[in-house]
């Protein structure tokens, strides 16, 4: 199955799809895409010789037929937004509809939303005293992190000390649950039924 990657920052998941032994005979990565030219993503891809393709922050039409005919031409069969920040035009959900998945670092439909990225969710997950946190990975639709819900694997939170320690905990578990859900699309097991999405043994 070919693969595009869309990041913004870090890179751990990423690296984590990359690195997995599993995905290495289901997975190509053909193109990792980015709104930032520079973030460490886009030199790990960049590393490893992959196409990368840079988003710019104005985008025209124009802009995203151009994306959209990279992505075509490459035969991309899912698009993964591994801590991607922006939000997806209109007419690739459209074009990729239920072929691009999310992860998002906390349990939706809670701490999501406009706003809801990197540390702004560990803190407000810290600050409404909740006991579990955990990751989600979810399909990509118009809004924000509202996409129907895939996988989502929890972790006790119940004696950190900090929204960081929270953090570290949601990414471990992250670094599992994207390829996990990444090689169930592959082997083609995911199902979505209605407004509920199965994962097939
Ligand atoms: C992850 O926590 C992911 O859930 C969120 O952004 C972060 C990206 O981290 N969407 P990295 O760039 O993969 O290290």
């Amino acid at each position: 199955m070919n693969l595009a990657v869309f990041v913004s920052g870090r890179g751990s998941n990423l690296k984590a799809i990359l690195d997995n032994q599993e995905l290495k005979s289901l997975i190509a990565v053909k193109v990792v895409c980015s709104n930032d030219s520079e973030c460490n993503a886009i030199k790990l891809a960049e590393s490893k010789k992959i196409d990368t393709f840079i988003i710019p922050k104005i985008q025209d039409e124009k802009l995203v037929d151009e994306l959209i005919s990279f992505l075509e031409k490459r035969n991309i069969e899912l698009i993964v937004l591994a801590g991607y920040l922006k939000l997806i035009p209109p007419s690739l959900v459209d074009k990729f509809e239920n072929k691009i998945i999310n992860i998002h670092p906390a349990l939706l439909p809670s701490f999501g939303g406009k706003g809801m990225y990197g540390m702004n969710v560990h803190k407000a997950v810290f600050e409404s005293s909740a006991k579990v946190s955990g990751a989600t990975v979810h399909f990509v639709n118009k809004e924000y992190d509202k996409g129907k819900i895939i996988a989502q694997r929890c972790v006790d939170i119940s004696d950190v000390k900090s929204p960081e320690e929270i953090a570290e905990r949601v990414l471990s578990i992250e670094h599992n649950l994207l390829p996990f859900v990444i090689g169930k699309f592959a082997l083609n097991k995911i199902e979505i039924k209605g407004n509920r999405v199965f994962i097939l043994d």
